[in-house]
């Protein structure tokens, strides 16, 4: 549903990709791995339009999203779930949650839905958003991007900061998106974690893809792993 065509992206004259190409299919999860400064977040931002490639294209079920405004990205189908989480602070989580909702081509989350996802947000919804833990600001920012419809979510670091508990309930809804169809990009420094629910896998070196396979054919190979992600181990 996604093609990632060789792009270069560039913060001001530092090249940050460089001609970054892979493809995410319906319901797929695919993990970009790699070291700090590989790139990543640089990868999820240029699909969101946050900061745009200067070379190559990307594609949305065969439309390009090159042209387009990061919020008319979303209103197509991509989540994004930041690594800083970016919650409105002084609102409620209500609002927060609120503020995500979104109709797209694809499946409407309803609010129920996602605090029977995440049970505690229920008896949340007043608090300002200030006051949650990080585990629950976690919750809010997967249940915003939710609520927006998406086709593809984009999860940056998720399991960062995280209990063991919460990165479980996080890796859960990651496979449940699938069940229902979803594709995920997922982010992660842990590759054990990301490997666990990944079916494909994307290592980053210094902005280019030093590997792309199945997440089965990394896990069956530990010299392989060990090469690609000895740093990040
Ligand atoms: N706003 C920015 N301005 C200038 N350079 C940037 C900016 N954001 C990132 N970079 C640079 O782009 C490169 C890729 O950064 P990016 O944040 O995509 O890496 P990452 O793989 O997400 O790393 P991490 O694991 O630390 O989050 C790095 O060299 C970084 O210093
Ligand atoms: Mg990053």
């Amino acid at each position: 549903m996604l093609e990632v065509r060789a792009i270069d992206t560039y913060y001001g004259e530092t090249q940050a990709l460089f001609d970054v190409s892979f493809d995410v299919g319906t319901a797929e999860v695919l993990t970009l791995l790699g070291a700090n400064g590989a790139g990543k977040t640089t990868a999820l931002r240029s699909i969101l339009g946050l900061t745009r490639p200067r070379k190559g294209d990307i594609l949305l079920d065969g439309q390009s999203l090159m042209a387009r405004e990061t919020h008319e990205i979303a209103r197509a189908g991509i989540g994004w779930v930041p690594d800083d989480r970016r919650i409105c602070p002084t609102l409620s989580v209500a609002k927060n949650l609120s503020l995500g909702i979104k109709r797209t081509r694809y499946r409407a989350w309803s609010v129920s839905e996602v605090t029977e996802i995440f049970s505690p947000l229920k008896y949340l919804m007043a608090r300002e958003a200030e006051t949650l833990s990080g585990g629950e600001m976690q919750m809010v920012a997967i249940g915003r991007a939710l609520l927006g419809s998406p086709g593809l979510v984009l999860f940056d670091e998720p399991s960062q900061g995280l209990a063991p508990k919460i990165v479980d309930d996080v890796l859960s809804v990651i496979r449940r998106l699938k069940r229902e169809g979803i594709a995920s990009i997922v982010v992660e420094q842990n590759a054990e974690i990301a490997l666990s629910v990944a079916d494909s896998v994307v290592v980053l070196a210094q902005g280019t893809v030093a590997w792309k396979g199945a997440a089965e054919e990394l896990k069956a190979d530990p010299a392989l792993k060990r090469k690609l992600l000895g740093g990040a181990q």
